[in-house]
């Protein structure tokens, strides 16, 4: 089991290009399952979830190939639309693989995701906006087995309870092949909605109005294969601007989405930290002990404060001078990393959906384990700014969403090594 070993205290310095997103990349990729012909994605981030999502791509008949941060992936010939458990159990988000194989041929058979470790993880929503386009869905043990009435899915009006990212991905992926025109209300906004969008028109589909809450999608018989370019990983640019900013560091983001960071930027700000941006380089000067962010830090649907990105502040803040409030509105249990922080010396207290983040003088090394992907990644902002020397194992968990991590570090100057 390999392990994570960091040595804190040392200023990161330096510039760091931004590695492709993780959740543009897996939906693009099953997207990819729709096209009649050859995709070549640029920017394919090298992480355990995407070579999960290869896997259930070749065992479905598809050709998926990589080489430095590029995926091929020829689907001209599907063959089976059975997913195995075990494959779709290799990462939670792989329930995308649904609307895909519907768009690609009217039928799929998948297993219930399982929870994971931010709680139970439903996907009614996707359930339900799929039955609402035609397509019989039933149960059976472990298995959801879906066939579309007549073979094809067919457009429907869809309003979602909630802006679910994974339900808007799976009506969109459905929707873009399926009979007649798709309404979706209360639509996900987040950025790599856009981006699959983007990717889609790309291979000829027809959508508009992405990044609002109203999405309208004309089906199309079939999809071409393109050339694409995905975007750059905005969570991953706010763990590594958390980690300049905890250790009073000094960093240049290139190949980084601005807009797309924004939300998290504005609250970085508060700290007390020096941003300047330009059209995709985001340059960040931390120099003194961070300030305790004023406002209440509240996660919610982009355009809002990220749920990704508040493990990663909150390690940042530790330490800070004052007391931060954070309040978590996407997930069920999202604070699982705190249990570390405290192991380092934090002082933060969990009641129900708010943590209370009292800064104190200086976090100090200690071991610990990774409890999810921004968990681990929380860890790993906490021990490059505590004094001495810490270990993180069940580091399995970062390495599904970040490349490298420990490469990326020592870049930036820091002391961290996997083993
Ligand atoms: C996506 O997950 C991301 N994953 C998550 O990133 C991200 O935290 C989340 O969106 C919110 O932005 C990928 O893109 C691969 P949701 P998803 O459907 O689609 C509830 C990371 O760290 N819900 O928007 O699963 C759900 O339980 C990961 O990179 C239902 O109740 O998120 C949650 O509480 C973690 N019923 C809330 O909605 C449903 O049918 C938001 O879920 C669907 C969702």
């Amino acid at each position: 089991m390999q392990k994570f070993i960091i040595n804190g205290g040392r200023r990161l310095r330096g510039e760091l290009a931004l590695q492709g997103s993780k959740n543009s990349s897996l939906p693009i990729m099953a997207a990819a399952l729709l096209c009649f012909g050859e995709c070549t994605l640029h920017s394919c981030p090298a992480l355990t979830d995407v070579y999960a999502a290869s896997r259930i791509l070749n065992f479905v008949g598809c050709k998926c190939t990589f080489s430095d941060n590029t995926a091929v992936i020829d689907s001209s010939a599907v063959g089976s639309t059975a997913v195995p458990e075990g494959l779709m159990r290799e990462m939670r988000s792989s329930i995308i693989f649904m609307g895909a194989m519907l768009g690609r041929t009217g039928e799929c058979t998948v297993s219930v995701p399982g929870g994971c470790e931010l709680g139970p993880r439903p996907i009614d929503m996707h359930l339900s906006a799929l039955r609402k386009m035609g397509i019989d869905i039933r149960e059976n043990g472990g298995d959801i087995i879906c066939r579309a009435f007549g073979g094809r899915a067919k457009g429907a009006k869809i309003s979602l309870a909630f802006p679910s990212v994974g339900a808007t991905e799976n009506v969109i992926l459905a929707a873009v092949t399926a009979e007649g025109e798709t309404v979706i209300n209360n639509a996900a906004r987040e950025p790599e909605i856009c981006d699959l969008c983007s990717f889609l028109r790309r291979c000829g589909a027809d959508i508009s109005g992405d990044g609002e809450s109203r999405i309208i999608i004309n089906g199309k018989k079939q999809l071409h294969g393109c050339e694409y370019t995905i975007m750059p990983d905005r969570i991953a640019g706010a763990t590594y601007l958390s980690m300049a900013a905890a250790t009073k560091g000094e960093i240049i983001l290139t190949n980084a989405c601005v807009p797309e960071m924004e939300p998290f930027i504005s609250v970085l700000e508060q700290t007390g930290c020096s941003i300047y941006t330009s059209e995709n380089r985001i340059y960040m000067r931390s120099g003194t002990r961070l300030r305790a962010v004023r406002d209440r830090i509240r996660t919610m649907p982009h355009p809002g404060f990220p749920t990704d990105a508040q493990a990663v502040l909150m390690a940042a803040l530790t330490a800070a001078d004052g007391t931060s409030v954070f309040e978590e509105n996407i997930f069920d249990c999202r604070y699982r990393h705190t249990d570390a922080l405290l192991k380092m010396g934090a002082d933060i207290q969990v009641l129900g959906k708010v943590a209370v983040v009292k800064g104190v003088e200086k976090l100090h090394g200690a071991n610990v384990e990774a409890t999810d992907l921004r968990g681990g990644a929380a860890m790993a902002v906490a021990a490059l700014c505590a004094e001495g020397c810490s270990e993180i194992t069940k580091i399995c968990h970062i390495d599904r969403g970040y490349e490298k991590m420990e490469e990326a570090v020592r870049l930036l100057g820091g002391e961290m090594r996997r083993s």
